[in-house]
């Protein structure tokens, strides 16, 4: 397997080589149309075909004869809980909750909300769903019952299965209360809510109306079989930050998907059939779908569920516990949770006490990764780890190495060479392609891979403008990037107002809206500055409304629980600034560039269209005296 020449055939003899892909997966209807425009006149792939992504990840390992073997590993060290599920018994349970969800009335093409921690039956869910041509819609547990409302008036469900709390390390979240909030804030009303009980808190809550207990309504269905979906049918939606604060459902079909994944697995990610496949994320994230759940099981790969952090929980070894239990073959994180670990055992003196001789390959991405975390990796784990790049719009790496490849070459920093499907190149802002090592804006030339969205839920207006419209003919990612003259691309960071925290996708204009809400502040500017840890955090410098009596103090407070509140604590907005104006240009618009690099401490420019420069002045001595005070 040669990468030119994979890449090559990929972009130009592309129908027979996704045609080949999906060889690789199991049809009711093999597809003979392989690109196709859709009604918006947008590429879709595979559209005559048919399959079904349940029958995908369970009953076709069970007919091949491996019903017997681990498909699902539950572990909580912060319930002290760990299970097993061989694919028979994953067959067991999915298929009985579809029938639940059936005898509610739940039909293909219907929506529902999945709102959850990390235990099996979330993804027991997802692929319930899955099987009956359900699309459904997983919300990150870490989100605030507003971010419930915006999903719930947005993809309308007829069900929302949630579970009684969460653990975040010692504490205890129950959230029924935030699904009550929700739903009665939401325009639409939920038909039906099911609720796992996991008699962690005392419900005080279980008597609003519609809820269902999810062990008993499972108990008493029969279990559903799959029908099969065409390709194009949404598998799923899941919401991401865009730049305003609405956010966007992102519409994944099943057939690419499923022929991306499948193919990631193999080439991307090496794996083999029936090895341990561990992504440390949330269900919540497009991680988690792609691979704690979709690609990992197509891959008849062991998945692991695990409810804890890389550190407290209870230590910085838990990874190498778990990688050494379950002879992890290859793991993908953040690295942010490396960081994390190696700021707590920096000798690396907890990765002695395991045997990590299974583990082969170690992924990263979410956000850039930092030299000196790949160098700690390697230093104590022993294993390359190796950097990649994707979004929740791709669903699966847009760049990386094809580490099935022996002699693939890692390069420090880089997040790897364009994966086959993806056509990247680097232009400037006027669409002309740049040179080696000059940073533009990554873009991707239509069409894009199998398996990268199908468009915005219900919006192919903001669709287009949000990606398509950019240069014509081109997908805009919203990145900058540098190529290498091999071919390898450096990410330089968003270009937008989009900011990663600990790895988790946030848009800084959606916090603005909830800063500016606050009675007392007048106009605001949130942005992302460097963290050590989490990468990148959001910083807020408000100016308040003229006649305002607030403490800074108290101000900073009540922001901070309302941005908890309306976002969730995972924002991790923790630091308000009080300026008596912002810098702007002449035309009032507000330099948020300059306040990030003045923040970050950076060497900055002055820029030419600044309203009045004395403001840098006065800007300067009031970060001085804030980072002084936060000491
Ligand atoms: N439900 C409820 N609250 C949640 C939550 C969830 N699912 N996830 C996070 N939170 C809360 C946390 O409890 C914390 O609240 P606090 O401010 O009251 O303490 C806040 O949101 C921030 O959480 P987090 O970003 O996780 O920070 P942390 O300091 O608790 O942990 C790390 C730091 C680095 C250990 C953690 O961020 C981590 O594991 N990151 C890896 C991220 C990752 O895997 N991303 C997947 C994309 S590939
Ligand atoms: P998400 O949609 O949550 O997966 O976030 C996608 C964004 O995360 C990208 O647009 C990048 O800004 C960032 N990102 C993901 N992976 C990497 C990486 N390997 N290096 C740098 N940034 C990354």
């Amino acid at each position: 397997m040669n990468y030119d020449q994979l890449f090559s055939d990929s972009i130009q003899n592309k129908d027979a080589f996704w045609k080949k892909q999906a060889g690789e997966i199991s049809w009711f209807k093999f597809p003979q149309q392989i690109t196709s425009a859709d009604e918006n006149n947008y590429n879709q792939w595979f559209a005559d075909g048919e399959l079904n992504m349940s029958y995908l990840c369970i009953d076709k390992h069970i007919e091949d004869g491996f019903g017997e073997q681990i498909a699902v590993v539950y572990d909580s060290p912060v319930t002290d809980q760990k299970q097993t599920y061989t694919f028979h018994q994953l067959k067991n349970e999915v298929s009985k909750l579809a029938g639940a969800l059936q005898s509610l009335g739940l039909e293909k093409g219907d929506t529902a909300v999945i709102y959850m921690p990390m235990i099996p039956q979330t993804l027991f869910a997802m692929l319930a769903c899955a099987r009956i041509g359900v699309i459904h819609n997983v919300v990150f547990g870490g989100f605030a019952p507003h971010e419930l409302v915006v999903r719930i008036d947005d993809c309308k469900p007829k069900v929302m299965i949630t579970a009684t709390a969460g653990v975040e390390i010692t504490k205890r979240i129950p959230y029924l209360p935030l699904v009550e909030k929700a739903i009665e804030l939401a325009q639409d009303k939920v038909e039906h809510i099911i609720v796992y009980n996991r008699k962690l808190v005392e419900n005080k809550h279980e008597m609003f109306d519609g809820i269902i207990d999810y062990e008993e309504i499972v108990s008493q269905s029969e279990p559903a079989d799959y029908i099969p979906v065409e390709s194009n049918h949404p598998l799923y939606l899941l919401y991401t930050s865009g730049t305003t604060g609405k956010p966007k459902g992102i519409v994944r079909d099943t057939g690419g998907y499923a022929t991306a994944l499948k193919f990631s697995m193999k080439y991307h990610y090496g794996i083999t059939e029936g090895e341990t496949f561990w992504a440390a994320s949330d269900f919540g994230w497009a991680v988690g779908h792609s691979y704690s759940v979709y690609g990992t099981l197509i891959n008849r790969n062991t998945t692991i569920i695990f409810e804890g952090k890389p550190i407290l929980t209870p230590d910085a070894g838990t990874y190498w516990r778990i990688i050494s239990e379950y002879k992890v073959a290859a793991m993908f994180t953040a690295p942010t949770a490396i960081r994390a670990i190696k700021k707590e055992d920096p000798n690396g003196e907890l990765v002695k006490k395991y045997d990590l001789s299974h583990l082969k390959k170690q992924f990263l991405a979410g956000e850039r990764c930092d030299v000196a975390t790949l160098d700690w990796f390697e230093e104590h784990v022993g294993v390359p780890a190796i950097d990649h790049w994707w979004q929740t719009e791709s669903g699966s790496p847009m760049l990386g190495l094809l580490t099935a490849n022996d002699d693939y070459k890692i390069k420090r920093a880089s997040a790897g060479k364009p994966i086959p499907g993806y056509d990247i190149e680097v232009f400037d802002e006027n669409g002309y392609e740049l040179a080696p090592h000059h940073e533009g804006y990554l873009v991707i030339k239509l069409p894009l891979a199998p398996g990268a969205m199908l468009g915005i839920w219900n919006d192919f207006p903001r669709f287009k403008s949000s990606y398509l419209s950019q240069f014509e003919g081109y997908y805009f990612s919203g990145d900058g990037a540098i190529v290498d003259e091999d071919g390898y691309v450096f990410i330089t960071g968003r270009v937008d107002d989009i900011i990663n925290v600990a790895g988790h996708r946030l848009s800084t204009s959606e916090m603005e809206e909830v800063v500016s809400s606050d009675p007392h502040v007048a106009e605001c500017a949130v942005v992302g500055i460097e963290d050590a840890l989490k990468g990148q955090i959001p910083f807020a410098t408000v100016v308040l409304k003229s006649g305002t009596e607030i403490s800074d103090t108290d101000l900073e407070k009540q922001i901070v629980q309302n941005v908890r509140e309306k976002i969730g604590a995972v924002a991790c907005l923790k630091n308000v600034m009080v300026v008596k104006r912002l810098p702007k240009t002449r035309s009032g618009k507000i330099l948020r560039k300059l306040i990030r690099t003045m923040l970050d401490d950076k060497d900055f420019q002055i820029p030419s269209t600044i309203d009045d420069e004395n403001i840098i002045d006065e800007l300067q001595e009031k970060i001085k005296f804030y980072k002084n005070i936060a000491k």
